[in-house]
């Protein structure tokens, strides 16, 4: 085991280890954020709900919370604060009685744009300008012939076309001229996603948009498919994008087996299934920890195209993935899909993932 235990020094020649924070828990793990991350994303904070609830009345109360931690670390943000179809407010698809129109949201999001950028100008080295604007068939099934098989039929998309991906990336681009601006997405190693995604960079690029990286989530519900992650590192960074690993968590699910029936709540035995296919066993956290130690190989092995891996959130005592997708009527089901364990101490994998680092 390596005795100089900071993943981020020991991650300085391959690229920045990066965790999400919520301002509710800046206390929990301080010591523990300080002494292994080097770059920071917030949970929601900078998103549109919680910075503009309402349209032109900015809060910024805890995002600045958030941004005095990346300040303490001596570190950049990622700001995760992205036009995406989730925590949005409705205010922003509406004027008055009627739908907005497709300017009217552009200059909302300018104006968004604009705030946020003057505000956290020295703090932010990369933005999440869009959020899962791909369609997904798992989550976003095309329900109509006449809906686009690229494009997410969300309500951005159903009022503007693709439009709305565009003025974004245009408007951050006027804003924050220094920094990285970046499409984010999950499923991006799936291959009938990656097409459309690329489809989407690649409209971007035609239209002469500055996009300069591409988010891979890296949730894994599903046991990884390492030979397509691969391809999908190679496809996104042959468009001339940078890589950055955005939101990497494992569920206990990525343990099952991978052509196994997956019940959903409301089918019959759900509850019996998914206690099971969530029970962490010492035997199931060993495994997790392999794939832990398999993905960061593979992310060094990219190092010339990544520059941060950020894991979604810091220690197991909070995640989102303890609620993510149950049945409301079942009880909390405890996930450990990260490197620290809910005390903070480091999972046998983050030794291994550092004394790998040294070879
Ligand atoms: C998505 C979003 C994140 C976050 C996670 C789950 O991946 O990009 O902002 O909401 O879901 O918490």
């Amino acid at each position: 085991m390596s005795e100089v235990l900071s993943l981020a020094k020991s991650y300085e020649k391959y690229f920045k280890i990066g965790a999400t924070v919520s301002a509710a828990h800046l206390d929990a793990h301080h010591d523990l954020i300080l002494r292994h991350f080097s770059s920071l994303t917030a949970e929601n904070e900078m998103k549109y709900a919680l910075t503009e609830p309402k349209e032109g009345q900015f809060q910024f109360e805890k995002a600045d919370a958030v941004v005095a931690l990346a300040r303490e670390m001596g570190v950049k943000m990622r700001a995760h604060a992205p036009v995406w179809h989730n925590q949005t407010g409705a205010w922003m698809y509406r004027d008055g009685e009627k739908p907005a129109a497709p300017e009217l949201i552009y200059e909302r999001i300018d104006a968004h744009s604009k705030a946020l950028c003057e505000r956290y100008r020295k703090d932010v080295y990369a933005w999440d300008v869009v959020n899962e604007a791909a369609r997904d068939d798992a989550m976003d099934p095309l329900k109509s012939p006449g809906e686009s098989p690229v494009y997410r039929n969300s309500e951005y998309y159903k009022l503007c076309g693709a439009g709305f991906i565009e003025a974004a990336f245009r408007s951050m681009d006027r804003y924050a001229p220094g920094v990285q601006l970046f499409y984010n997405d999950y499923s991006e190693c799936v291959p009938e996603k990656r097409e459309r995604i690329v489809r989407l960079i690649r409209n971007l690029q035609e239209k002469g948009c500055r996009i300069d990286g591409m988010g891979m989530q890296q949730h894994y519900f599903a046991a990884p498919d390492y030979d397509e992650l691969k391809r999908s590192i190679e496809t996104y960074a042959g468009l001339g994008l940078r890589i950055h690993v955005t939101e990497l968590d494992i569920s206990m699910t990525a343990l099952m087996h991978p052509g196994a029936k997956r019940l959903r709540p409301g089918e019959a035995g759900f509850a019996e299934f998914i206690r099971e296919a969530m029970r962490a066993t010492p035997e199931k956290l060993d495994r997790i920890s392999d794939i832990y130690v398999r993905l960061f190989e593979i992310y060094r092995s990219y190092a010339d195209v990544i520059d941060c891996v950020t894991t979604w959130g810091v220690a197991d005592d909070w995640t989102w993935l303890d609620t993510f997708g149950m049945d409301p009527n079942l009880p909390k089901i405890k996930q450990h899909p990260l490197l620290f364990d809910e005390q903070g101490q480091p999972k046998p994998c983050v030794y291994r993932i550092i004394d790998a680092a040294g070879r």
